[in-house]
């Protein structure tokens, strides 16, 4: 019976082939009109990128998306969060943080009360202590006049180094942002975090997780304790106020307070439990835990004596938002070929001082990088990230003539290109690519003509048509962008 059926289906492929044919063809034309590239498409792109026009580098890149245990190490955990907060984390993670990667292991309130027994008991170091204003310590309802108004001033100095470290790139709040997609949702944080640990996370992120992706600022102990009261205190990081209704339609969950807690932290016998129920979980496999032995040996990567671009790109993590060659994210622009395309000039300024050129959603977050890093680094991108073939530059020998460039420009407008770009302040333009108003500042005149020619050729996922632009079309447009530089800006 089975077999016949498979037997009649198999006679109607080419029938079914028949009916499908121009449904595809219609949803062929229609991917070509919209310039999106189907994800299998880039899926292949990947495969059969030739690595042969990669350069050889200088060392091994590591791939901040590639290490051994996902969440972070618990021998210290229970100085940096709460214990309800533990409590209920363990017993639910989704609904403690919205975009949490933590399967729910269901456990049971016993078992959880002793995991969190246990976790206390392999702890070592306390967080170094930091002596904050008593003031500073004290709720807002408790607070003086006068002590009131000292502490807004350090809260919106707070406020300002939110804002210029652009931490929303990577965290969610209550849902909105993250684009780069790494980063625990941060609405709720001031239920979890010890304001000590927050201080010494936010000056040393390393300290507390070896592999973790975020990116190390370069803050000030100033910046770090104005930052800390801006977290501690912003309404933004505080759950939001739910209606009687949806709190007590919510089934309780038992969950351990802080009391309890100490009377049962010294407990030999709930100890001896919550690593039973830790080994049993296997909280192991994404978890370096004191005195759990592994069941596979784990390779650890060595750091000791990294310097240069490779100690700059482990410290500041450029790999969690860049990609070079295999390795790394994709939220910002893909540095393989970065050497083949920048002006180094340009590119050691940014380092130390980002500018604007793309949209709002997409910028790079202020370092504060120094000189030497800014120099390695250029260096290190200038020598080893290169395109393979040599690229014409085309205006090598003389500069693009007053004809070439006004040419260029009414070219750049019949196009279109200023849908997408602005290329000056006073006429405006689009917001979906690159402003291009210092792009002959930033960018290698060779490169604009690699780009132009065949701009997926350059990014596989970028979304600017291919002009099919004859050789003439190419030389005027190129010879107007390279005539964008600062001096004229705003002309
Ligand atoms: C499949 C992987 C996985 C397993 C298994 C796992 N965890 Fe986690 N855990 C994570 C990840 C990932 C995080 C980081 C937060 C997140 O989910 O994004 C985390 C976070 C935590 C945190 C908060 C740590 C911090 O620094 O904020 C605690 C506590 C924790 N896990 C305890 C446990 C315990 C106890 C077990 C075993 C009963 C366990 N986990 C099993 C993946 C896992
Ligand atoms: C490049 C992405 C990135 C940026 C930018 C970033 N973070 Fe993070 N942050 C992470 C990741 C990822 C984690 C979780 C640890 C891990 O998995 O490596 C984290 C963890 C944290 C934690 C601990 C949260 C918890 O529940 O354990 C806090 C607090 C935090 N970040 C604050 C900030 C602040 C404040 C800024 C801006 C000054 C910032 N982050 C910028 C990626 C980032
Ligand atoms: C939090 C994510 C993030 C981190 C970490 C990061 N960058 Fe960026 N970077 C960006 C974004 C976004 C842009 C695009 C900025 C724009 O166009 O306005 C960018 C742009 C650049 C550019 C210019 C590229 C181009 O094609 O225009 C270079 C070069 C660069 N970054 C190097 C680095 C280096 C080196 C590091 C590490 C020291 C680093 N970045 C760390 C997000 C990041
Ligand atoms: C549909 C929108 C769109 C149109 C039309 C368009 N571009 Fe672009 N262009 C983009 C985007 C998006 C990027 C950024 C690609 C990336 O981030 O790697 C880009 C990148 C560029 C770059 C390289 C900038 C860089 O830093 O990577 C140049 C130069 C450029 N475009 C010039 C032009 C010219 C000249 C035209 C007209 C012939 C044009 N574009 C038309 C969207 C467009």
């Amino acid at each position: 019976m089975r077999l016949r059926s498979v037997v009649k289906l198999y006679k109607r492929w080419s029938i079914i082939i028949l009916v499908c044919l121009p449904f595809a063809a219609f949803l062929h034309i229609s991917f070509g009109q919209e310039r999106k590239i189907d994800n299998m498409f880039l899926e292949l792109d990947k495969k059969y990128r030739l690595p042969e026009q990669w350069s050889v580098l200088p060392f091994e890149l590591e791939d901040p998306y590639k290490r051994v245990k996902n969440g972070p190490p618990l021998v210290n955990v229970i100085y940096k969060a709460k214990v309800d907060w533990l409590s209920r984390w363990i017993a639910n993670p989704k609904k403690v943080v919205a975009n949490a990667k933590m399967p729910n292991l269901g456990l049971d309130f016993d078992e959880i009360q002793a995991v969190i027994v246990f976790l206390s008991s392999i702890a070592e170091n306390d967080v170094p202590q930091v002596t904050w204003d008593e003031f500073l310590l004290k709720k807002e309802d408790d607070l003086s006049e006068d002590e009131y108004d000292k502490m807004d001033k350090v809260f919106n100095a707070g406020k300002g180094v939110w804002g210029r470290a652009r931490c929303t790139i990577c965290h969610p709040i209550k849902g909105v942002g993250g684009n780069v997609g790494v980063g625990p949702d941060l609405g709720e944080i001031t239920t979890k975090i010890n304001r000590n640990w927050l201080h010494s996370w936010l000056g040393n992120t390393k300290s507390h997780f070896p592999d973790t992706m975020m990116a190390q600022y370069r803050f000030t102990d100033q910046d770090v304790r104005w930052l800390v009261e801006f977290i501690m205190r912003d309404t933004q990081f505080v759950p939001e106020e739910k209606d009687d209704e949806a709190s007590s339609a919510e089934p309780d969950v038992k969950i351990l307070t802080e009391t309890e807690f100490s009377s049962l932290r010294k407990d030999a016998s709930l100890i001896e439990k919550g690593r039973d129920v830790v080994e049993k979980a296997r909280c192991f496999v994404c978890h370096d835990i004191k005195g759990i032995s592994e069941l596979m040996p784990v390779v650890e990567r060595k750091r000791d004596g990294l310097d240069g671009f490779e100690k700059l790109l482990y410290d500041i993590r450029c790999l969690t938002c860049h990609r070079i060659q295999d390795k790394g994210g994709t939220y910002a622009p893909n540095l393989t070929f970065a050497g083949s395309k920048i002006k180094m000039n340009w590119e050691n300024e940014f380092l130390q001082s980002p500018d604007i050129i793309r949209p709002l959603s997409q910028q790079m977050p202020k370092f504060n990088l120094n000189e030497n890093e800014a120099k390695a680094a250029t260096e290190y991108i200038e020598k080893s990230l290169l395109i393979k073939e040599s690229l014409p530059d085309i205006f090598k020998d003389a500069p693009p003539t007053a004809e070439i460039i006004a040419a260029g420009e009414k070219l750049f407008y019949e196009k279109g290109c200023n849908t997408c770009h602005a290329e000056n302040i006073t006429k405006g333009g689009g917001v979906v690519g690159p402003n291009l108003a210092t792009v002959g500042d930033r960018l290698q005149s060779a490169y604009i003509l690699y780009h132009l020619k065949n701009p997926q050729r350059a990014n596989p996922q970028g979304v600017e048509p291919n002009f099919g632009l004859s050789d003439e079309e190419l030389k005027l447009l190129v010879g107007f962008l390279m005539d964008h530089v600062k001096k004229k800006e705003g002309k």
